[in-house]
Formats: C-alpha cells, structure tokens, sequence
C-alpha cells in the first residue's frame, strides 16, 4: 500500500518523508489556502517547492471548472515536474479533461468522488487515480469503507489500472481498513500516518528492556 501524505504544509511534507515510508502527496485548494499561499507564481512555486522534498506524485488541482480551463490549467500544471499529478474534480467537464491528459501520457487523480458509479467512469476515462472522500461520507452517516471495497471490486472485476487512493481519512483505523481491503493507496494527514506507530506495549516493552540492560551494564 503506498502512503501520500494529505497536505501542502513543507515541514510535515518533510517529516513524512524523512520516515522513509511516503510515496506522495495530496493538496487542494483548501490545503493551499491553509498555508497562506496565493497568487499564480506562489502557487506554482509551492508545488516545485513540493516536488523537490519528495520521489513522485504530487497531486495539483485545478480550479477552472470548464474543459478548456481544466485542460490550459493542467498543462501548466504538468510542466511544473514531472512527479506532478493533475487533480480533477468528478464533474461532466472533468471527466473529459481526465480522457485529454490520459491520452496525453499526462496523470491525473480524479477527486471528489463519492460513489461507485463516479468510480466507474473516472476509470473509463483513464484517470491515473481515484480519489474517494472517506471521511466526508462517513460525517455524512454513510460508510466510506463500504465504498472503498466496492470500487476495488469493480476495478478487480475489468482489471482497471486506475489506483483507488483512499482520501479524506480522519484516523488510522481508517488507514487500517483501506489496507485489509485492497486500496492502492492512503492519502493522510500526518497525524494519522504517525498514530500507526503507537502502541503502549511498544513503549513499556522498551522501557523493561532498557532498565533490565543498565541492572547490568550500569
Ligand atoms: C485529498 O486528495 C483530498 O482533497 C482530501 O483528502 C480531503 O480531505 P478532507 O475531507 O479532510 O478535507
């Protein structure tokens, strides 16, 4: 399972990857926004500045709604490096941009996706990956897991090679049950990726190895 990291803030972008466990990163509008960044330069610097921290896959997204904004916005997008993803919300336009960069050798993430059927067509269309919102649909009362599983059986049945990114995760546990069921990759906030860490008899464990070595060694 590849782990992206759901930010645009470098620091944590750097702690991820100095794990040694991050294959990527997730942004959007929002995140961008959250750290202040603004204006087309700054934008288009702060995902150099990204590409530079990290190996590959660094989702960018549009804001152009409309076939041929998404399509001018992604070019750009694109020929910032060659470890950008362009970021492509699930509507009529976008999934026709998906099919233009596909067939361009380009690699999109199709986001904001929130049922099987949507699922179904960003595939068709080629997107490089799918990006559904488990968090939100379960804020929402419906389960998110559920949707994930159905979509990796969908893709498993054609033998799609779109790659179901499992985003909008909230906690580990939901890191855990994307992995029990096959999503290619998790795309979470810091927090999540190092709550996996954690574990109180991992802690109390090294502590008794510790005390039992200085008993002997001083
Ligand atoms: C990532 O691709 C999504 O934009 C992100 O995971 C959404 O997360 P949120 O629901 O916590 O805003």
């Amino acid at each position: 399972m590849k782990f992206f990291i759901d930010t645009a803030n470098l620091a944590e972008i750097k702690e991820a990857y100095d794990l040694g466990v991050l294959d990527g990163v997730t942004t959007n509008p929002s995140l961008m926004a959250k750290e202040g960044i603004s204006g087309k330069d700054r934008i288009l610097g702060h995902y150099k500045a990204i590409c530079d921290i990290v190996d590959d896959c660094v989702s960018a997204e549009v804001i152009a709604t409309d076939l041929k904004g998404m399509i001018a916005e992604g070019e750009e997008l694109a020929d910032i490096d060659d470890k950008i993803v362009v970021k492509i919300p699930m509507i009529e336009d976008g999934v026709k941009a998906i099919k233009y960069f596909s067939q361009k050798g380009i690699r999109t993430n199709c986001t904001l996706v929130f049922s099987a059927g949507q699922a179904l067509l960003a595939a068709k269309a080629g997107a490089s990956y799918v990006s559904p919102f488990i968090g939100r649909l379960d804020d929402v009362s419906t389960d998110g897991i559920q949707l994930i599983e159905q979509i990796v059986h969908i893709y498993n049945n054609y033998g799609y090679a779109t790659e179901v990114l499992a985003a909008s995760i909230r906690h580990p546990m939901h890191i855990i049950q994307c992995a029990e069921i096959g999503a290619d990759v998790a795309t979470c906030p810091l927090s999540a990726i190092k709550a996996l860490l954690k574990h109180p008899l991992t802690d109390s464990g090294l502590e008794k190895f510790l005390s039992d070595y200085k008993k002997v060694n001083g």
